[in-house]
């Protein structure tokens, strides 16, 4: 017999089916055992009787979590015991037939709670039990349905989704990157995308126009409530378009996203705000400003762009310019002379996507003037042989007809967490990681064999104790 699921029952009114799933619940009363049993659809009532003696014996072993299957009779519950709370709150199950498929220890924590009780380091250790919880559970299914919602919206927009590669060259991002050692090309390195932006930038030279990709994007800094080494991004990248276009695009499949899976949530203004970096400073002393009209509100969404940010930032513990966003950005002058005389009074087109006070994307138009490239590299420290070098895909690809791009990348993780009033990103991304950027559950970072090193061609220096 083909098993189905629980809330399929229902449908069998009075027939034998076969269901399978966790024991979520044991509870006797008097001579009779109840089961919850629990799969992906939801609960299932079964009873357990000592008439029939051996499934019955064999039912008074069964321990919570317990994998097991059973066939039986569906039969509506008698008066009294509906239970209208759960999907098939009718009925009940008459078991005829029953599988352990696997016994359980007792769990480490309940998995009926909200879990924000218990220790993250705990609830990471046991990721595969933190994640049976029903708040957890539900959030990775809304993690798919937004990206599934993202996939269609652009794909209708004719959109190409691209897979850029993980083994790559370090972006000067900002971040420092996580690098991986090549065997075959002994003391070299790949890094693993701080995002696909060079890759994205490459794929408009090859005339693709429109490209998204759900992106993970790796970086090797310190985490925090709303940030991880990995985290996931709408990466989003358009030739010929101008600014305006560019946020119309985000604003429409944001304004549609939020409508169709969050009907309940109130977009405090459409069309979003959008503000340049100067008055957004001066008006509320942030570039991130929190405008709910209610912040009390857990159902308000205040989405914002803001424009026009500075081209550079002086960096007073390095001593030296940086950008605001990356290098790749456009100024907006072509006056190269400006660009190295006055880069603090320069502005880029760049622009920030904010929800409810948090950066929940970034983007600009890019720079495809190579002396203007160059003269930004230049504020930034680069010596333009080493340029040339480093960035020689982009002086060559460059050369061969560029359109005028520009692209963004919401963070899906920061967004997700925002629209489900989750107090970080670790409770939308399925596995995170730690504080000290650390995978509790599978032990990693972790050491690797003397061989592997060697094959490597590396060395693990330990340093002293002083
Ligand atoms: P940026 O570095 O601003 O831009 O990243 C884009 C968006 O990704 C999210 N984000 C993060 N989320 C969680 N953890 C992190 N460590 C983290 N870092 C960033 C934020 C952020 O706004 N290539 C450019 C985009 C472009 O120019 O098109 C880029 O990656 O929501």
């Amino acid at each position: 017999m083909q098993r189905i699921l629980n809330t399929e029952t229902a449908k069998y009114l009075g027939k034998t089916v076969k269901v399978a799933g966790w024991v979520n619940t044991v509870r006797s009363h008097g001579k009779i055992i109840f089961i919850d049993l629990r799969d992906r659809s939801g609960l299932l009532q079964i009873i357990f009787t000592p008439d029939k003696e051996n499934l019955y014996t064999l039912a008074q072993k069964i321990r919570p979590e317990w994998v097991i299957g059973v066939e039986g009779k569906v039969s509506k519950r008698p008066r009294g015991m509906v239970n209208p709370k759960i999907e098939t709150g009718n009925i009940e199950l008459h078991p005829e037939n029953l599988e352990i498929f696997s016994q359980a220890k007792t769990l480490p924590f309940s998995i009926d709670t909200l879990g924000y009780e218990i220790s993250e380091e705990k609830r990471l250790k046991y990721r595969y039990l933190d994640l049976r919880r029903e708040r957890m559970r539900k959030n990775l299914k809304i993690r798919q349905k937004v990206l599934h919602f993202i996939r269609d919206f652009l794909t209708n927009q004719e959109f190409i989704e691209i897979d850029t590669p993980i083994l790559t060259k370090s972006t000067p991002e900002g971040a420092r990157d996580f690098l991986v050692p090549s065997r075959l090309q002994p003391g070299k390195f790949y890094a693993l995308p701080q995002s696909p932006q060079q890759y994205k930038q490459m794929l408009q030279v090859a005339g693709i126009e429109k490209y998204f990709q759900i992106a993970r994007a790796l970086r090797d800094e310190d985490p925090r409530a709303d940030r991880q080494a990995e985290h996931t991004q709408l990466d989003i990248e358009i030739s010929f378009a101008s600014q305006k276009e560019i946020l119309d695009l985000v604003e429409r499949l944001y304004v549609n996203l939020v409508k169709k899976l969050f009907p309940e949530k109130r977009v405090t203004k459409i069309p979003f705000p959008r503000m340049t970096y100067k008055k957004t400073m001066e008006k509320y002393g942030t570039d991130k400003p929190d405008l709910r009209r209610n912040k009390e509100n857990l159902n308000e969404l205040a989405f914002a762009f803001i424009t026009d940010f500075p081209m550079f930032e002086w960096k007073e513990g390095e001593k030296k310019w940086g950008v605001m966003h990356h290098p790749f950005t456009l100024p907006q002058t072509e006056d190269i002379k400006k660009i190295k005389k006055e880069p603090d009074k320069i502005l880029a087109f760049q622009y920030d996507f904010v929800l409810n006070g948090y950066e929940i994307g970034s983007g600009s138009l890019r720079t495809t003037n190579l002396e203007v490239l160059t003269a930004v590299f230049e504020v930034l420290g680069h010596k333009k042989q080493d340029i040339k070098k480093q960035f020689r895909h982009y002086f060559d690809a460059f050369r061969y007809g560029v359109p005028p791009h520009g692209g963004i990348a919401p963070g899906i993780d920061r967004f997700l967490a925002k629209v489900l009033n989750e107090p970080n990103i670790r409770e939308v991304i399925p596995f995170p990681k730690t504080g000290d950027n650390r995978d509790l559950m599978m032990d990693v970072p972790s050491e690797v064999t003397e061989e592997q090193l060697k094959e490597l061609h590396i060395k693990i220096v330990k340093r002293k104790n002083r």
